[in-house]
């Protein structure tokens, strides 16, 4: 009996203790921040005079990744992409140097309220409708991210940074590298659209997807 009740305690400490490090310190985490609040804003809004996209209301895991990419030159190295080197450059602090401390940090921005993005981007979203569904597979019928397609939640991201990204996939500047596969499967994606309305127009039906969160 006793030892059953040991072995059961063990169980359920040794899970909690898991979920602890799966889950990542917010509090640790929060003293990572104050770097990232130029660009991002103090509670992960976004900035669009700085190129910064949203964080708030990002998947967890898909935060870490890109951390990753920027830390092994996988993203931001590409000729040209100012906006890549800028951030790739802010990824390479030894503070954030472990995935331990990668983990703190989402965690952290976990904790933000995901406001809704201001509407910059004119487009058609009829039309947009009608182009999303190949987005659909890897980015969720309501753009909501799909973790184990590697497609990030595209719905309530400042939509500027979505058309600039696609415009980056499509110029080669992101999923440039043979280690960055979920990028690599995105690039013939964003040749799919092919015009600036055509990028405008599916940005403008995720738009419409925001509400739907
Ligand atoms: C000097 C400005 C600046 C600072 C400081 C900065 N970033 Fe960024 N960050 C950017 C820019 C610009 C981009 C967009 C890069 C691009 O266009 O590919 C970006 C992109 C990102 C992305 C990718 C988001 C996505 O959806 O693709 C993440 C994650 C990120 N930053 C996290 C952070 C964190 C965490 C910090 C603090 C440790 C930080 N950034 C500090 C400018 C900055
Ligand atoms: C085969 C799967 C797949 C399909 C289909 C796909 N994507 Fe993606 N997309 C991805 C992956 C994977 C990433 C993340 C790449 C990375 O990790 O850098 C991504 C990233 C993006 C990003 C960057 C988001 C950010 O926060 O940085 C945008 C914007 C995007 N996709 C738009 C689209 C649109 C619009 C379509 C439809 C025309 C589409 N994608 C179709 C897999 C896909």
């Amino acid at each position: 009996m006793l030892v059953r009740s040991l072995q059961f305690f063990m169980l359920v400490t040794g899970f909690a203790f898991a979920q602890a490090l799966w889950a990542g310190d917010a509090q640790l985490g929060k003293g990572l921040f104050p770097v990232c609040t130029a660009c991002h804003g103090p509670t992960g809004q976004g900035n669009q005079a700085m190129s910064a996209p949203k964080l708030a209301g990002q998947e967890k895991w898909y935060l870490m990744k890109q951390m990753q990419l920027f830390q092994t030159n996988a993203r931001g190295t590409a000729p040209g992409d100012m906006q890549g080197m800028q951030m790739a450059a802010m990824s390479k602090g030894p503070q954030l140097a472990s995935a331990a401390a990668l983990e703190n940090l989402a965690a952290y921005i976990a904790t933000f309220v995901d406001e809704p993005s201001p509407i910059t981007v004119s487009g058609d979203s009829a039309v947009g409708k009608n182009l999303y569904p190949v987005c659909a597979a890897c980015h969720g019928a309501s753009a909501q991210g799909n973790e184990a397609m590697a497609g990030p939640r595209l719905a309530g991201q400042n939509d500027w940074y979505l058309v600039n990204q696609i415009k980056k996939f499509q110029k080669g500047q992101r999923g440039y590298h043979d280690s960055d596969h979920g990028g690599r499967q995105m690039r013939p994606m964003a040749a799919t659209l092919t015009s600036d309305q055509a990028i405008n127009d599916v940005v403008a039906y995720i738009n419409t997807l925001a509400t739907t969160q």
